[in-house]
């Protein structure tokens, strides 16, 4: 019997993977917790995911490496200790340590594949969905789907399950904000609209409060001319963001951390306070972007709010009472957070697994592509222009302001087929090159080229002319074919990704994960190291002490809110006497 499919929300802040069981999705501890933080750090020639990886951010940050989904599909690298890494391949890490888990816990059979479902922001472009696709590869499991993250959150919310209905799913999370309109009917799942930006989320909302934090401490203390280091930063990071999540709760929230700065041979510690008032001044411009999304996404579903039967909210940060308040001013529609909205979208990808597989739940989901696909094309506009240049001008050089022949349009449901003739500008031309791009804009300079593709036709004819079917498949991932409309022969097709994303495998494969004692007890490891240190004195050492053994008892329970402040304490000893050394 073949593994069972497992569902990953591979996410900005957190990742979290569930599975089927009693035809119900069910989270997978992972480090015994159910959301997993995508944090990778590299130390000790280990790789360290989650929890401690984040507080190592803190003591560790040149070797920590948080948020990497924001980075997902462009050509980079980054330093990861004295490693250079691909973002694919930091994700990979976080994926190994997913899998890892899994074949573990439910004793997977490892001579099979271990398959999966994997998720993404619905606003995802090409190349983050294939830099996704990669990641998983590289961490040695199966993809057997790709789907848009508000689509998984809308099957967890059983929409299949009603007879005609249409919602708004909002998911504001770490990272990407998304909004899909959504139809149900008879078990099918329609997306009618997608909107959202992939480059907002609660990370943005931590960094104006952490530069709030900072001005109002430096004021505060009249210190001038200094300059945080990422040490502060990683902890002004973590400061800002536990601040944000109590002001989800609580209008006024105290901020302490003690031996925060040292100038001038003064300890400062870090004393104030902030109000929900403050911080919601700081992100309203943001949740104001977030219900012109909305607004936008109803318009191109062309619907009125009036007409939904509800607005769904998912995502960490749909937590923020700002968030519904806003949306309740703007619609006049009340907006529910979704039952576990962390969870919710790991448990559609669950869902969508089952389907596949066909487990019992009659479902069909119908996705749409939320960008446009289209060539670069002579348009009427270029051809006017170049009308009215001499004939010096278009020189060799010149290089029209092509426009954008659109090929799939945005919002149409994928998978999807759409062909277009492209005719030889010279006898026998044996090679095309067409450029492909992705995005709304009028000119294609104003949207993103995804790459190439490269024609080739075997025997080619004097007057050719070559048919080419661009398909956007059901992960939204595009593959093209193409023929010779004369001799009806197939023309070798071959898509070239611009961003030519060429994996290093082994570079992950040979990297050693650390094991779960291992990383358990990186802090302590750096604890007793201290109390090997001469240049310590013995108060220091006692509280050492006795801090290591509180925190070892809360780690043998299940209370992570405890486990957590104990964890802060540690963290904030250790960074204060480790800094003291150097
Ligand atoms: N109670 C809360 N109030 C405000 N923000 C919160 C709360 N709980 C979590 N968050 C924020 O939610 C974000 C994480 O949400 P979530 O786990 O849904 O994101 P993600 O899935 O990792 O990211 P993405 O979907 O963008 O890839 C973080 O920025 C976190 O600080
Ligand atoms: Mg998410």
């Amino acid at each position: 019997m073949p593994n069972p499919i497992i569902g990953i929300d591979l996410g900005t802040t957190n990742s979290v993977v569930s599975i089927l069981k009693d035809k119900l999705p069910q989270t997978i501890l992972v480090d015994n917790a159910k959301l997993l933080p995508s944090v990778v750090c590299y130390t000790d020639s280990k790789f360290i995911v989650g929890q401690t990886a984040k507080n190592m951010a803190i003591l560790e940050p040149e070797n920590t490496v948080l948020s990497i989904k924001r980075k997902m599909g462009q050509d980079i690298s980054l330093k990861i200790g004295d490693r250079e890494m691909r973002p694919e391949e930091i994700s990979a890490v976080i994926l190994k340590k997913i899998r890892d888990t899994v074949v573990e816990q439910f004793d997977f059979n490892e001579n099979l594949p271990v398959r999966c479902v994997i998720t993404v922001p619905a606003y995802f472009t090409e190349e983050q969905r294939n830099a996704t696709k990669q990641a998983a590869e590289i961490s040695a499991l199966q993809v057997e789907r790709i789907i848009n993250e508000p689509t998984a959150a809308a099957l967890a919310f059983g929409m299949s399950a009603l007879d005609e209905a249409v919602y708004a799913i909002y998911d504001l999370g770490g990272g990407t904000f998304d909004i899909s309109v959504i139809e149900s009917m008879d078990g099918l799942v329609e997306v009618l609209a997608t909107k959202g930006n992939n480059e907002l989320g609660g990370d943005d909302f931590d960094k104006l409060l952490m530069d709030f934090i900072w001005e109002r401490f430096l004021k505060q203390n009249k210190i001038v001319n200094v300059y945080r280091t990422r040490k502060e930063e990683a902890r002004l990071i973590r400061i800002a963001e536990q601040t944000k999540i109590k002001l989800s709760s609580e209008k006024v929230v105290p901020v302490q951390e003690s031996f925060f700065l040292k100038n001038n041979g003064i300890n400062y510690h870090l004393e104030m306070e902030i109000s929900r008032d403050e911080f919601e001044g700081l992100i309203r411009e943001k949740i104001q972007s977030t219900t012109t999304l909305l607004a936008e996404a109803l318009d191109a579903a062309k619907l009125k709010a009036a007409e939904l039967d509800g607005i769904i909210l998912v995502g960490g940060s749909s937590r923020i009472p700002l968030v519904a308040d806003m949306i309740q001013k703007k619609f006049n529609v009340d907006a529910a957070l979704i039952s576990h909205p962390d969870e919710a979208v790991s448990h559609g990808a669950t869902i969508q697994g089952a389907i596949i597989d066909n487990q019992e739940i009659d479902t069909v989901l119908i996705d749409i592509t939320p960008h446009s696909l289209g060539v670069a094309v002579m348009d009427d506009t270029t051809y006017d222009k170049l009308y009215s240049l001499s004939p010096e001008q278009v020189g060799k050089d010149y290089k029209p302001d092509l426009g954008t022949g659109v090929i799939i349009k945005q919002n149409t449901p994928i998978p999807s087929k759409k062909s277009r003739k492209f005719s030889a500008s010279v006898p026998f031309q044996k090679k095309f090159e067409i450029e492909v791009y992705q995005g709304e804009g009028k000119r294609y300079t104003d949207n993103r080229n995804i790459g190439t593709a490269m024609l080739e036709v075997a025997e080619p004819l004097e007057h050719g002319t070559i048919e080419v079917t661009f398909e956007l498949d059901i992960n939204g991932l595009l593959k093209i074919t193409a023929e010779e409309t004369t001799t009806k022969e197939m023309v070798n097709a071959e898509f070239k990704s611009s961003k030519g994303v060429r994996v290093h495998k082994s570079h992950v494969e040979t990297a050693e994960m650390a094991s779960r004692e291992e990383s358990d007890n990186v802090l302590i490891r750096r604890a007793e190291k201290l109390l090997d240190n001469d240049e310590i004195v013995a108060e220091d050492k006692a509280e050492l002490t006795e801090l290591i053994t509180r925190y070892q008892q809360k780690q043998e329970t299940e209370d992570q809110a405890a486990l957590e402040e104990t964890e802060n304490e540690l963290l904030d000893l250790l960074y204060y006497l480790e800094g003291n050394e150097d």
